[in-house]
């Protein structure tokens, strides 16, 4: 039916109109709901900012009140869903849990299928943003052994997140304000750009009308891979590898610009942005107070700046517009709040649910909305003859 275009990795093509999020590549600008982020992270909490994106204006203090009071109060996930964690094995990967946990909400509110009930899409909504954090520090519980912390409602947030991360029963783990407040800013970089691939993947998957835990389960399997969220894991992953080989950057520089290898720098380069990731600069400034702050010298940190000084002076990375993105130094900033590496995407995801959510919304408040189905060029065999098989 009709020229299909072609356009692999969707480079040019435009999926949907959106009002959620405003990125200028070029310029190096990203806004949500027209507000820069740079604003956003001065002045507000990422509550506030899921609270924007997710209705398309920053809340009142009541609105705000209610929203967070709304989310307190589905911290806690059902106690059978606490026994799903024994069935997994204690080294899966927290990705994993995390995905198959989400998809697994709609087994226990059923409810969330009647994706045209806006009561119900709200109450999944704050069933999602209560949730996850609990679901998230629970699958680092398990992968080291520990009991799961119950939410503490007392907490803001981030406050509560690094709580059940870090605190036992024997020990009221007390957490660092400093801590608390990195998180809440990594969390509002994070939190929406535009139609990334996970974000893609759940309109995708929603616009079959499939529930919002569903839509965003998959999003979060997209998320995972190195390319994409996965990317600040690898980072870190890589710089410890460069670090245990005695630090020689431009080795790995080289490796990077070789086409016969499949290496590339983690934490560098972007399908938009092409002059810097403004994202990456905030990290940057963020990472540099707390190591100062707290008197770390993270020898990883070093590494990241070599690498970054040598390729940005390279004529490879020049050319092709290559610059840190935002996994490149958020990893510093998660190891010295003492978060395993396996947990970096897992960050992520928090951080990208509301954008998530916001476009699973928007998605069913376009007029005329209509399944997603992408075409093909098709490039197999012209029609053939089946040959039975004691013939062939
Ligand atoms: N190291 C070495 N070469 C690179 C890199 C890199 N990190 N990124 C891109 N290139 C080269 C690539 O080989 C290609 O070269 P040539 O034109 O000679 O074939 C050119 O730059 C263009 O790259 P591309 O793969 O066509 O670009 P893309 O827009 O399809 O991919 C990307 C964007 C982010 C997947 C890619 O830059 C990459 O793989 N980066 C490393 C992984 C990473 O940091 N991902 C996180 C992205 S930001 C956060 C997020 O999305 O979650």
């Amino acid at each position: 039916t009709g020229l299909v275009t072609l356009d692999e990795g969707f480079v040019n093509t435009g999926s949907t109109r959106s009002a959620v999020t405003f990125l200028d590549g070029e310029k190096g600008v990203l806004r949500y709901r027209g507000y820069p982020i740079e604003d956003l992270a001065a002045h507000c909490d990422f509550v506030e900012v899921a609270y924007l994106l997710i209705h398309g204006e920053l809340p009142s203090p009541e609105e705000a009140a209610n929203f967070r009071s709304g989310i307190r109060h589905h911290t806690m996930i059902h106690e059978d869903m606490r026994s799903f964690y024994n069935g997994f094995p204690r080294d899966a990967h927290p990705m994993a849990i995390l995905s198959s946990v989400v998809g697994a909400l709609s087994t226990f509110y059923q409810d969330s299928m009647q994706v045209d009930d806006p009561d119900q899409v709200e109450i999944s909504i704050y069933r999602l943003l209560a949730k996850l954090p609990t679901i998230a520090a629970y699958a680092y519980k398990k992968s080291i052994g520990q009991p799961f912390m119950y939410p503490n409602n007392d907490l803001d947030y981030c406050e509560n997140f690094l709580h059940m991360m870090f605190a036992t029963p024997a020990h009221d783990h007390l957490v660092d304000p400093d801590f608390a407040e990195a998180l809440n800013l990594l969390l509002i970089v994070h939190a929406d750009h535009e139609q990334n691939c996970s974000t893609s993947t759940v309109r995708m998957v929603g616009s079959s009308n499939s529930n919002l835990f569903a839509s965003i389960s998959a999003g979060i399997g997209a998320l995972w891979g190195p390319l994409h969220g996965g990317a600040n894991e690898a980072c870190v992953n890589m710089l410890e590898q460069i670090a245990a080989d005695g630090g020689n950057v431009k080795k790995y520089v080289d490796m990077a610009k070789d086409k016969n290898s499949s290496f590339r720098l983690m934490g560098f380069g972007h399908r938009v942005y092409k002059n810097f990731d403004p994202r990456a600069q905030i990290i940057r400034a963020c990472c540099d107070k707390l190591l100062a702050k707290l008197n770390i010298d993270d020898p990883l940190f070093h590494v990241a700046q070599e690498l970054q000084d040598v390729a940005l002076e390279d004529e490879y990375f020049v050319e092709r517009k290559l610059y840190p993105n935002v996994d490149f130094y958020s990893g510093v900033i998660y190891r010295a709040m003492g978060i395993p590496v396996q947990m970096f995407t897992v960050l992520f995801s928090l951080g990208r649910l509301p954008g998530w959510i916001a476009h699973w919304k928007e998605l069913h408040a376009t007029p005329g909305k209509r399944i997603y189905r992408p075409r093909q060029i098709y490039t197999g065999q012209n029609q053939r003859t089946v040959v039975p098989i004691e013939n062939r």
